[in-house]
């Protein structure tokens, strides 16, 4: 039986335009999902829109547009975004589509009808940007602690969820191996240890939501309603055998901030709706722009076209992946984009990739045993992968190719061009672009066209074969 892959990105909210930030959750998630396909596995890969709740209403009211029409007008702006990234999604799911109101319909029911949500009334504090409710100790200031946002002091009618009564049962699964990184883990459990309070799930004042299945006159909490998207997205109503095959989701990428929601929220919702659990869910860190917080109202931010515009797709697709260590927090600064480009790129790839091919077109090659090929160690390679190690895939495949450089150095492949040696060299560089190919597909895509070869992951362990090779154009231009 094949084996499944189901990777989601957190669906954004169409507030503005995307920046780099939910750029880099969806190429790592784009990169993960390729690399399983490499590996053979049938992978679905979710992305989308979260479009309910207060922070939209209140956007939409800002631009005098109702927030159907406003948040239609900023979806193409996703689409196009992750097009121009070349990100490959199998679904962009929307939150106001047709049968996703149906699903989380359908779990607040199950979840009602299990005795798991009750009407009371919250009085408390509310942080719109969040979309999250506060204690009053966790404020600062009557501000929120991460927009440092004025809260709002709710006092309405409102339907719990018993949050409370698996605060056992999500502590477990905390404590196991479900988080990524294992270090995240902590803040979670801390908070866990305060006590879970049942959550408020419902608002009465808010039109714009899904409505409550059992109460017309509240609409569903968009936290509840926005994590319920992994399931409509492959088809938890509407295609149950699909559903069936790729639930539980094998990984949940986001960053650092919303991984609460989806390790604390998300487990109890799928625990009183009796749903497994997901694998992992994985919080990498956040990015800044040259040192300074990303953020859209000061203008600090960075969109997908002009980081692509620096040193081209592919150049950008490596910067993110390489310049931060997945997990931990990472800085944009543009003229470490083009040096990393021309010295890590132009300089060390494109340079073994030219000089190879160059001298194999003069002088051929010879089928051999490759030897270059024990400084790379393919099973680490494999449990970076696993293990959500981006960064470390791209360093080891590095060091890797400066070892190829190096060996034509010491060995002065140039002058001698030795047949064999360059065989080695080519098979060397076939395993590069390989690997290399969930990163940086069209670069390895023309490293292959070069080198004649196929890109899947098998092909790692066929010796190249022998066939005409002409010299390649340069990968990368050099930046002045
Ligand atoms: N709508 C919710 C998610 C619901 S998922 C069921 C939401 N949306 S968001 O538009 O605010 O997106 C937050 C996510 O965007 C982060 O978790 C992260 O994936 C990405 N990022 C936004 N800014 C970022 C950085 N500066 N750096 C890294 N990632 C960032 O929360």
């Amino acid at each position: 039986m094949t084996k499944k892959f189901y990777i989601t990105t957190p669906i954004y909210y169409p507030n503005g335009i995307p920046h780099i930030g939910h750029a880099y959750t969806t190429l790592a998630t784009d990169i993960l999902a390729r690399y399983y396909k490499l590996q053979g596995y049938d992978t679905f890969f979710l992305t989308g829109t979260d479009e309910h709740g207060k922070k939209i209403e209140e956007a939409s009211q800002e631009k005098g547009l109702n927030p159907k029409d406003f948040v239609d007008q900023l979806i193409p702006e996703f689409k196009s975004a992750w097009e121009k990234l070349n990100i490959k999604y199998d679904r962009f799911i929307r939150t106001s589509d047709v049968d996703h109101q149906a699903v989380v319909q359908n779990i607040l029911q199950k979840v009602y009808d299990k005795g798991d949500i009750y009407l009371g009334k919250y009085e408390g504090w509310y942080c719109t940007a969040c979309e999250a409710y506060y204690q009053e100790k966790d404020l600062e200031n009557k501000c929120c602690p991460v927009h440092k946002k004025q809260v709002e002091w709710l006092e309405e009618e409102t339907y719990f969820f018993k949050l409370s009564k698996y605060q056992n049962k999500i502590k477990e699964l905390c404590e196991s191996d479900i988080i990524v990184p294992v270090f995240r883990k902590d803040e979670i459990l801390n908070r866990i240890k305060e006590g879970l309070k049942d959550l408020s799930i419902s608002r009465k004042n808010l039109k714009w939501g899904i409505p409550l299945p059992f109460d017309e006159n509240h609409t569903c909490y968009v936290w509840f309603d926005a994590l319920t998207n992994y399931l409509t997205g492959i088809g938890y109503l509407e295609n149950k055998d699909n559903f069936n095959k790729y639930w539980p989701a094998d990984a949940h990428i986001m960053a650092k901030d919303i991984l609460w929601f989806h390790t604390v929220i998300w487990f109890g919702i799928l625990l009183s709706a009796e749903l497994e659990i997901p694998k992992k869910v994985v919080a990498h860190g956040y990015w800044t722009l040259e040192g300074e917080k990303i953020s859209k109202t000061t203008g600090n931010y960075i969109t997908p076209q002009e980081m692509i515009d620096i040193a081209g797709l592919d150049s950008a697709r490596y910067y993110l992946f390489s310049a931060m260590a997945f997990g931990q927090d990472g800085d944009i600064n543009k003229n470490l984009v083009k040096e990393k480009h021309n010295t890590e790129l132009a300089n060390n790839l494109g340079n073994l990739v030219m000089r190879v091919s160059s001298l194999i077109e003069k002088s051929g090659l010879e089928q051999c045993e490759n030897k270059i090929l024990e400084k790379l160690d393919i099973n680490k390679i494999q449990n970076h992968f696993a293990n959500f190690e981006l960064h470390k895939v791209l360093e080891d495949v590095f060091a890797f190719s400066t070892e190829c450089n190096k060996f034509i150095d010491e060995n002065a492949t140039w002058k001698t061009k030795n047949k064999q040696e360059l065989y080695q060299l080519a098979d060397s560089i076939k395993t590069i672009a390989i690997i290399l190919s969930p990163f940086m597909p069209d670069t390895s895509d023309n490293i292959a066209k070069t080198f004649n070869f196929e890109i899947n992951w098998e092909n790692i362990s066929k010796p190249l074969e022998i066939s005409e090779i002409k010299k390649s154009q340069p990968l990368f231009a050099k930046l002045l």
